[in-house]
């Protein structure tokens, strides 16, 4: 049986991350978590933390560098990327929205390494190539089309995960941004109300 990939998940305690984190240990695959000491400490992720050690996923925080302390685990911390991303061969990336453009980082720190066999970036969404957003989705969808070709002007080999909208997080509010709840006064319609729903689930790679 072919051996089993070690994956490095990078933003695994967001919200679409836990799932992935999750799957990969249940999967088997030796699983590694970028993360920050400031999150391991933070009571509101203690579960998704606990759940994972259970798991049996290896957190990387540390940096040899003490200086960088407060940094460790950081996205920011190019040293912390590059060491964690020495010790596998995948790289996951769920980062959210205000770090969509920052997976540049992640780029150049897996082009170091240069021992990386396939990188994910943060997707999980629209095929941002082929579809036409209005905002506010167009500014994220325009993100995250560009680091997909930062990535292949690097010619690191990547898979892109196109799953569409959750319904779970959109449908329960009607996709009114900010709110938990569905309005009960008005809704407000995005661009003009004219553009078509496409439905295509798909991965593309390279
Ligand atoms: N298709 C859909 O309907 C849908 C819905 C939602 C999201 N998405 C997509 O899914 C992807 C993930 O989104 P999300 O909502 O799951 O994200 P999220 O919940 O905001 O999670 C972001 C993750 O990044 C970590 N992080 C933030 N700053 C960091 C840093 N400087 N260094 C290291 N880690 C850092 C966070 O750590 P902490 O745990 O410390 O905060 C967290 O684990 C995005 O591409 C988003 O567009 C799609």
């Amino acid at each position: 049986m072919a051996e089993k990939s070690k994956n490095l998940f990078i933003g695994g305690t967001g919200y679409i991350g836990k799932y992935l984190v999750e799957a990969s240990a249940q999967s088997g695959h030796p699983t590694f978590l970028l993360v920050r000491e400031s999150t391991l400490s933070n009571p509101e992720k203690s579960t998704v933390i606990g759940k994972f050690k259970t798991l049996g996923v290896r957190f990387l925080t540390v940096s040899s560098n003490s200086s960088l302390r407060g940094l460790q685990g950081d996205l920011y911390d190019h040293e912390s990327l590059v060491k964690a991303i020495r010790q596998v061969d995948v790289v996951i990336s769920t980062v959210g929205y205000a770090q969509l453009l920052d997976q540049v980082r992640i780029i150049s720190a897996i082009k170091e390494a240069g021992n990386i066999k396939r990188f994910l970036p943060s997707e999980f969404g629209s095929d941002v190539d082929h579809v036409n957003a209005v905002e506010p989705a167009k500014t994220a969808f325009a993100s995250k089309a560009k680091v997909r070709r930062a990535i292949e002007s690097e010619g690191i080999p990547f898979t892109y995960v196109s799953s569409n909208l959750f319904n779970g997080i959109f449908l329960a509010t009607l996709t009114q941004l900010g709110t938990t709840a569905p309005p009960r006064d008005k809704v407000v319609i995005f661009g003009d109300g004219n553009p078509k729903g496409k439905h295509p689930t798909n991965a593309s790679a390279g």
